[in-house]
């Protein structure tokens, strides 16, 4: 059985969307993973199939009927397999990390659930084994742009889909860190030559350099990261990079 992907959503049109093109695309032509999505609607039970109702307490919007989602969840045969977890779409969610998506994509698929509105009622986290997953400390429209980035983050990762092995390995947040910065050719563009060291063919100097600038820009764009990383007693963040300031011009 391939990596199987349920999404329960309001907008099953909106799947596989960008995922049916590119290496996901590809993969799920392939048959390395397979996608359904599932409309919430189909297991309203009301003549009007009404999905949400308004917030107990009172405020805005509306918060999608716990009776409603259960079917929904029920409705996909293995969801008490926690070899293909729930995850709720929230952004109240535990936040997605590249260790979590190494994890479920090591598993054998996941089912996601898609919010609108206000969000889930409450209940269903409790009722039925639903983790609720962030994707960042932002909110977007609905859950089904963010469950697109969960598959996407899992898919790359699954056996088959990455063609050259070591492109997955060496990348952001392998060692807890941002990943070094890159340059191709042209060898000089508007003024700016690529690093020496990048063109010197020696490749001790080349690590040393990459792993320095990991660390730079790590401490630069992501001080949490640097507390978390191994050997993180390093130098405070400097501040601000400046251009003129690096051995490589
Ligand atoms: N739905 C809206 N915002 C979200 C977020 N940041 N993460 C997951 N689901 C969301």
């Amino acid at each position: 059985m391939p990596w199987a992907a349920s999404v329960l959503t309001l907008y099953p049109e909106m799947f596989p969307g960008p995922l049916g093109i590119s290496l996901a695309g590809r993969a799920l032509g392939d048959g390395l993973w397979s996608l359904e999505a599932r409309n919430i609607r189909d297991f309203a039970t009301d003549k009007h199939r009404s999905v949400d109702d308004t917030p107990a307490g009172g405020g805005a919007g509306m918060v999608l009927r716990p009776d409603v989602l259960a079917a929904a969840i029920d409705s996909v045969a293995d969801a008490k397999d926690p070899r293909r977890p729930i995850l709720a779409m929230t952004p109240r969610g535990k936040p997605l990390t590249q260790p979590r998506v190494r994890e479920l994509a090591s598993g054998e698929g996941v089912v996601l659930l898609c919010g609108r509105f206000e969000g889930f009622d409450e209940r269903i986290f409790e009722a039925r084994p639903v983790e609720p997953v962030s994707i960042g400390d932002y909110v977007v429209s609905g859950g089904e742009v963010a469950a697109m980035v969960v598959l996407d983050a899992c898919v790359r990762l699954l056996p088959g889909v990455m063609g050259a092995a070591s492109s997955g390995e060496e990348e952001s947040f392998n060692e807890g860190l941002l990943e070094y910065p890159q340059y191709t050719r042209p060898v000089t563009w508007e003024g700016r030559t690529i690093p020496e060291v990048l063109r010197s063919g020696d490749h001790a100097r080349i690590a040393a350099w990459r792993h320095e600038r990991a660390l730079e820009d790590t401490r630069l764009w992501r001080p949490d990261l640097i507390e978390r990383h191994r050997g993180g007693s390093q130098a405070p963040p400097s501040g601000a990079r400046h251009e003129d300031e690096s051995e490589i011009k």
